[in-house]
């Protein structure tokens, strides 16, 4: 059994049933997504630090306006007035879905990642602007992450594509869901799939971080196809998290799954965002150097790399160009950190038991990852000098779609790198 024995329906759409996941600041990239859509399956692109990432694709200026409006906050730990402006928000998500949609070919989706988490100092307004301008842009589909969206529905229930554009949310445990679709339930709109995050996933997890360990896709997977069928409700159900090879993804369609959200994988194609050094980086990686920590300021666990540089810097926090993470008063746990650590040495603060995320994500300074991130190399060939090749997107892709026997066909082999920078071990 392959996974191209099988389809996924979403209303009058068939889709390949391989979603790659979002993952931000920008590693998803629009090129990424726009071959997953070519394939026929469905990719992601994230709106994480979104006004960042337009100004590196389109050369808009949003962070340099927004850094010189509140220079006078460099240096001060209360950045309550440090807020994005609305219209900025919309503008930068508009154009970079409005751009991806266009360059459109296939007959598979681009959908967004959008994480609740990312408060951006304005909660309700930020994400509100978020989820309309993605619509109003085109977008094929929303996944809701990183949260359990309470409200995110009702913030858009007057946009005239509310019940046409896919919605789903990311889960890992039947309690989110059940949350979630009683939300949904009172406003007659259900979501047209939805993701179960199993503790194997990249990014920020879903579980206490003392509970990684204690639980399983496979099973948190079965417990929610069943309360899906005890609730007459015939929402696909799309695993994520390990699934490493096309039979581990068959095997969940076999079980009912609509299809599989993978991503680890995608992380050192051509198209994937992250630099050359560090994909090289996951590549390299064993398994012993995978860690879960709570250094991300969110107050999720995250799956990262232990030689991710984020770890091994401590920087002024830089709100006054980013400020993704901070709340609804202009807290962020890291400013606390920094704070305290200037207290102890002024002239150089260490701070080791949070990093600022988002300068750190947005350096690609976080090498955030699958816990199955080590078998990468089992994907791909070596050269000579050590460094690896990458795949292309589709060679991944296909992989998944037409390969059984837990075989791996990897990409046709290059005589020269692919690509030109260091090799950097671990
Ligand atoms: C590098 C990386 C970054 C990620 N970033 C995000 C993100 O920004 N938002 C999100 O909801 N999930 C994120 N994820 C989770 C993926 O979208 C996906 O659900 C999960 O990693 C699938 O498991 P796999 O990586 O083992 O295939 C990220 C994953 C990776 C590997």
């Amino acid at each position: 059994m392959k996974v191209d024995n099988f389809r996924l329906k979403l209303g009058n759409h068939e889709y390949v049933p391989i979603v790659i996941g979002g993952m931000g600041v920008n590693i998803s990239t629009a090129s990424l997504a726009l071959e997953a859509a070519r394939l026929g399956g469905i990719g992601h692109i994230s709106d994480a630090e979104i006004c960042a990432v337009a100004d590196r694709e389109f050369g808009t200026q949003f962070v340099k306006q927004k850094r010189e409006k509140y220079q006078s906050f460099a240096n001060k730990p209360d950045k309550k007035a440090v807020k994005f402006e609305i219209e900025d928000i919309r503008d930068a998500q508009k154009l970079y879905v409005s751009k991806t949609i266009d360059a459109k070919t296939g007959s598979g989706g681009v959908f967004i990642n959008c994480m609740e988490k990312l408060l951006m100092n304005n909660p309700v307004e930020t994400l509100k602007a978020r989820l309309e301008a993605a619509m109003d842009a085109g977008i094929d589909g929303i996944t809701l992450s990183a949260g359990l969206h309470m409200r995110s529905l009702e913030f858009i229930k007057d946009h005239p594509r509310f019940r046409d554009v896919k919605i789903g949310i990311i889960v890992s445990s039947v309690r989110a869901l059940k949350i979630f679709l009683h939300r949904a339930t009172r406003l007659n709109r259900l979501p047209d799939f939805i993701v179960v995050e199993g503790p194997l996933a990249g990014g920020h997890l879903g579980f206490d971080i003392n509970d990684v360990n204690k639980y399983n896709l496979h099973d948190i997977f079965l417990e929610i196809l069943q309360f899906l069928k005890d609730q007459d409700l015939t929402i696909p159900l799309i695993p994520a998290g390990g699934i490493f090879t096309g039979t581990d993804a068959s095997k969940f369609l076999s079980l009912g799954a609509g299809a599989v959200q993978v991503a680890t994988r995608f992380t050192i194609a051509l198209e994937s965002g992250i630099p050359h050094d560090a994909k090289q980086a996951y590549l390299n990686s064993k398994e012993s150097d995978v860690v879960v920590n709570m250094v991300s300021p969110t107050g999720y666990p995250m799956r990262m790399l232990k030689n991710s540089p984020a770890l091994r810097k401590s920087m002024r926090p830089n709100c006054e160009a980013l400020g993704y993470i901070l709340d609804n008063d202009g807290h962020c746990d890291y400013i606390k950190e920094y704070e305290a650590a200037k207290e102890k040495n002024p002239k150089k603060p260490e701070v080791n038991s949070k990093f600022c995320l988002c300068t750190n994500m947005y350096h690609y300074n976080c090498w955030t990852c699958g816990a199955l991130v080590y078998r990468l190399k089992e994907t791909t060939f070596q050269f000579e000098d050590g460094s690896y090749q990458f795949p292309s997107a589709e060679d991944i892709f296909e992989d998944y779609q037409f390969s059984e026997n837990q075989e791996i066909k990897k990409p046709k082999p290059k005589t020269q790198p692919n690509f030109t920078s260091k090799v950097s071990s671990l």
